[in-house]
């Protein structure tokens, strides 16, 4: 598929074997970024891809997510000789691609880079958009840039040994492009459900095919996130204040599972979204949902100062994506902290 975009089209493959990636890469100069446990796993075919290239391999954790790695990442690299016709080969999940993205759309004010993504989520969601993302103080995706890469690579195999709690956060944002594209693709992602959770790989083709389709008719609309592309957001209002009131002990896709589950409490209390679909939606949040919050990630205090830096608000009140019967999505500004005290009330265990 080819993806529209102000900085230019470009390509994302799905490559049935790892191997296939050697014909993607462009020839010339480059320096190739690698998450360190997909090095530890991968080495032996990613070498042959390389070839005399030099490699960086990183350790990812949210906690990197910042600008005094994404500094040390750009001095690695000028010490590597990075120029700035060096093409960037970046191999892993989101944090990867945020923060080595961030490093290629500051270096030399952009150098391309080709991304090579090795988890659900990076697969099926963010390795089109364009968005690089750095976490700031306390802020979630607070610095960033539009840089998208030349191309994708895309190869479901790595896919086989993502740690569980990766792999459902994953499949969380996977659920969520099913619910936006509508009744077709949410039956299709029912249908699809049990291969998925074992891993099937054509059945995960299809959805990360799917996933990417509906989350480009977005983004096609609104690269730079004016207007439609913020619904892409819907559970990311809850999820991004319960990761970071959590410390980012959360997974990111589980908080957004999550999010989600809270979103539709609240859309369902002001009458917008019928009894029966939240129920379907439901069933599909609870089985995704694999890591469990502790008490301490409901506690409504710092969820809302959290939820109170959100930088899709723009008014007084708390920003909220909410689903609507018929698979309408909205954004509304007026979430009042009530209705997340009631919405997180109804998730906390009862004795
Ligand atoms: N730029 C965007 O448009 C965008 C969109 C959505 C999310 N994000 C960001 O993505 C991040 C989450 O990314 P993620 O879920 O891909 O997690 P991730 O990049 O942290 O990877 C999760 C873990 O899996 C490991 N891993 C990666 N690939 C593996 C493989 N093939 N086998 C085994 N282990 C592997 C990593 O080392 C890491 O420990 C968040 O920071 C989120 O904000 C960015």
């Amino acid at each position: 598929m080819a993806i529209r975009s102000a900085a230019g089209a470009y390509q994302v493959r799905i490559l049935e074997d790892l191997g296939e990636a050697a014909g993607g890469l462009p020839s010339g100069h480059r320096l190739w970024v690698v998450d360190q446990r997909v090095w530890d796993l991968y080495a032996p075919v990613l070498r042959p891809l390389a070839g005399p290239d030099r490699i960086v391999p990183l350790p990812i954790h949210e906690g990197c997510k910042n600008l005094e790695t994404a500094q040390e990442l750009c001095g690695t690299l000028m010490e590597m000789g990075v120029r700035r016709q060096t093409t960037l080969v970046v191999v892993g999940g989101g944090i990867l691609q945020d923060l080595a993205g961030f490093a290629a759309s500051i270096l030399f004010r952009g150098i391309p880079w080709v991304f090579l993504p090795t988890t659900l989520l990076a697969q099926a969601d963010s390795c089109i958009g364009g968005k690089t993302s750095l976490n700031f103080q306390n802020f979630k995706n607070l610095l960033g840039t539009f840089w998208p890469p030349q191309r994708v690579l895309l190869a479901p195999a790595f896919l086989a040994t993502l740690e569980e709690d990766v792999f459902f956060s994953g499949l969380g944002e996977v659920l969520k492009l099913h619910l936006m594209g509508g009744a077709r693709t949410l039956a299709a992602y029912e249908g699809l459900q049990d291969r998925l959770h074992a891993r099937d790989l054509p059945a995960l083709t299809e959805a990360i095919t799917t996933s990417l389709a509906i989350k480009q008719g977005y983004i096609e609309r609104d690269e730079h996130d004016a207007g439609p592309r913020l619904l892409l957001n819907f559970g990311h209002c809850f999820g991004h204040g319960l990761e970071a009131a959590s410390g980012y002990r959360f997974p990111h896709g589980q908080a957004v599972v999550l999010g989600m589950r809270l979103a539709n409490r609240v859309a369902q209390g002001r009458g917008l979204l019928d009894a029966a679909l939240a129920q379907r939606a439901d069933r599909l949040f609870q089985a995704t949902l694999k890591v469990k919050p502790a008490a301490r990630d409901l506690d409504p205090a710092p969820l809302l100062a959290a939820m109170a830096r959100d930088k899709k608000r723009t008014g007084p009140g708390l920003a909220l994506i909410l689903m609507q019967s018929g698979y309408g999505f909205e954004q509304v500004q007026d979430l009042t902290p009530e209705e997340v005290r009631t919405a997180l009330e109804a998730e906390r265990p009862h004795d």
